[in-house]
């Protein structure tokens, strides 16, 4: 069982750059969560400041519930995939998955003679209660409204600093190595879910890419770690096998059962792989939820435009007395719904979204749509069962997604109609959705 949780989360480098600003993230317990943005949104810095290796400069982390800003990596019970993995290439499959057990000892509670486990002083919450005293004091230089509460939790953590010194509650370990017996055990099972029990006598240099790569994430997983962090595992493996990795990593999340950040630029990987998605740039959360909810509700025009393949279209028109108006001369009426909720931008410009998949070439009954728009064609792409059309809408480059076999005899001005239900709007300056 592990929980995560992320209050306030800002990175600032030593040299002045801010990675990640208030980052906010409650995970669930066996979540498989997915941190997607464009290159240098921060997606690495949270995962390293989540795994330990590099300092949060400010905010909390907790870990079950536990304050962990200060525990060392090693201390976390976490396990991270790096994307250049790197493997001994001097060892066989079997000694680089024996490889983390080998080295590392587990921690075995100490038993007094009556049986029972010998308890001693939790030094561990003390540091993490010490830490948290000491923000909470900047804070109180800070903020000078609230010092009467301040000062009042400063106290009660200072009484159970107290506490805890005078009662031993904390059960005393000892650190044990793995057996052979046990690391053959482990080596071998998680061989045979990674479908590597043929290759353990093989050098990485004999694998495929895609065998390396289990390799890699068996080595993450045969410690039993309560939390995966995952950057980019992906990111080196040719298009096909990225697709079998994917579901690997499914099937596998759903056998551990361990809660799961994995990091990716690409939003279908996000999309196909996430129970939640956490949508970044610049820094920032954009937008955080299921696949479906990012899809059918983003909160504003990046998200909008950053999920979905191909990606919406996006029109900067005036809002005038109803209609949309486009640059080129094109209109297009809002039904008596939408017009009432835009009125306070009448006038103004706006971001009309609609995705490629809602313009429709063709009507279908029990569907309200509006009048039709024309796009001037340039170019078709066939994807089988379904065409892309390229081509402009009132100067603006436009693309629609239809189905092929109604598309057989187009002309080069093809007349369209957007579903009601799926047609966006945003505020032109914020960026922010209106509808
Ligand atoms: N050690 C560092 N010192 C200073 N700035 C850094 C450091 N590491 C990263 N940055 C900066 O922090 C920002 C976020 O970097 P980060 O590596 O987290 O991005 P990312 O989302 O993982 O990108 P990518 O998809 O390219 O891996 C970038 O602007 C980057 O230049
Ligand atoms: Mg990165």
């Amino acid at each position: 069982m592990a929980t995560l949780k992320l209050e306030n989360v800002n990175k600032i480098y030593p040299n002045g750059v801010q990675a990640v600003y208030d980052f906010n993230l409650e995970v669930k317990d066996k979540e498989f969560i997915v941190f997607v943005g464009p290159s240098g949104c921060g997606k690495s810095t949270t995962l390293r400041m989540i795994a330990g290796l590099e300092d949060i400069t400010y905010g909390n982390l907790y870990i079950d519930g536990k304050l962990v800003n200060d525990v060392l990596p090693k201390d976390r019970d976490i396990e991270m995939v790096f994307q250049n993995y790197a493997l001994f290439p001097h060892l066989d499959v079997y000694e680089n998955l024996a490889f983390s057990l080998k080295i590392h000892k587990n921690k075995i509670p100490v038993l007094g003679k009556d049986g029972q486990p010998v308890l001693v002083v939790d030094r561990e919450r003390i540091r993490s209660l010490k830490s948290e005293i000491k923000m909470l004091q900047e804070e109180l230089g800070l903020e000078e409204a609230k010092e009467a509460e301040l000062s009042k939790l400063i106290q009660k953590k200072k009484a159970e600093i107290v506490e805890l010194k005078h009662h031993p509650s904390s059960p005393k370990t000892r650190q044990k190595k793995m057996s052979k017996l046990e690391i053959d055990e482990r080596v071998r099972n998680v061989a045979q879910i990674l479908g590597l029990t043929p290759y353990l006598k093989s050098r990485p240099a004999e694998l495929s890419g895609g065998q390396r790569q289990r390799v890699a994430l068996g080595r993450a997983i045969v410690r039993n770690a309560k939390v995966f962090l995952m950057d980019e595992p992906l990111s080196n493996l040719d298009a096909k096998l990225r697709i079998q990795m994917r579901s690997e990593i499914i099937r596998l999340h759903r056998e551990l059962g361990a809660t799961t950040i994995y990091v990716t630029h690409d939003q279908t990987e996000a999309m196909t792989m996430a129970d939640r998605i956490v949508i970044m740039k610049d820094g920032r959360v954009q937008q955080i939820g299921t696949p479906e909810e990012v899809f059918s509700n983003p909160a504003n025009v990046f998200v909008a435009s950053f999920v979905g393949s191909p990606a919406m279209n996006l029109f900067s028109v005036k809002c005038q007395e109803g209609k949309l108006h486009f640059p080129g001369g094109a209109s297009l009426s809002l039904s008596p719904v939408q017009a009432g909720k835009l009125r306070a931008y009448d006038g103004k410009n706006i971001i009309f979204g609609i995705r490629p998949e809602d313009m429709v070439i063709q009507k279908e009954n029990g569907r309200s749509y509006r009048e039709a728009l024309s796009l001037i064609l340039e170019q078709k792409e066939l994807l089988g069962h379904d065409v892309l059309l390229y081509g402009k809408v009132s100067d603006a480059p436009t693309i629609i997604k239809a189905k092929a076999f109604l598309c057989r005899d187009l002309t080069d001005c093809i007349s369209f109609y957007c579903d009601e239900e799926k047609m966006y709007f945003f505020d032109e300056t914020t960026k922010e959705r209106i509808l």
